[in-house]
């Protein structure tokens, strides 16, 4: 299978175990969980969300990998950058990225994709962590943007 259809593929799957359910936490969690399987090459797969009590700073979610830090402000790092501009970032190479907050020494490259909601508005940020250089392209941001897109309820 192409990398595209694989994201066809775990589309279709996290759509089948979500419909219906209504806690968006068990919608982040079965995303990560669907994801971080089907790719080998992703090393750390979660959200992290807006914290509704502080609004200008994002709050670890569900994720698959190895500890993640708990707070990150908008503008800080990868994924306060992506908070920030509310935009999909990739990163090949995490080291030459300014303030890039280093949680697990071993990743090399990521992919922040921002998840909005019903009404437009940013509720988390999808961040994929890779230990290969350059792991993510167009075909990563296509596939973790229509995932993001159908999250929410
Ligand atoms: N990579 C992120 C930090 C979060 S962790 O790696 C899980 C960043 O620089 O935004």
């Amino acid at each position: 299978m192409t990398k595209a259809e694989i994201y066809i593929n775990v589309a279709a799957q996290i759509s089948a175990v979500i419909e219906g359910e209504t806690s968006i936490t068990a919608r982040y969690a079965t995303a990560g969980c669907l994801l971080s399987e089907a790719f080998e090459a992703f090393f750390w797969t979660g959200f992290y969300v807006v914290d509704p009590l502080k609004p200008t700073e994002l709050v670890v979610g569900p994720y698959q990998g190895t500890l993640g830090c708990l707070r990150i402000p908008f503008g800080k790092g990868v994924c306060g950058a992506c908070a920030a501009r509310e935009t999909t970032i990739i990163v090949e190479d995490v080291h030459v990225f300014p303030g890039h907050i280093a949680c697990d020494s071993r990743t090399k490259s990521e992919i922040v994709v921002p998840v909005f909601d019903k009404k437009g508005n940013l509720a988390a940020v999808l961040d994929v962590d890779s230990t290969q250089l350059a792991c993510f392209d167009d075909i990563d941001k296509a596939g973790l943007e229509a995932i993001c897109k159908s999250l929410l309820v």
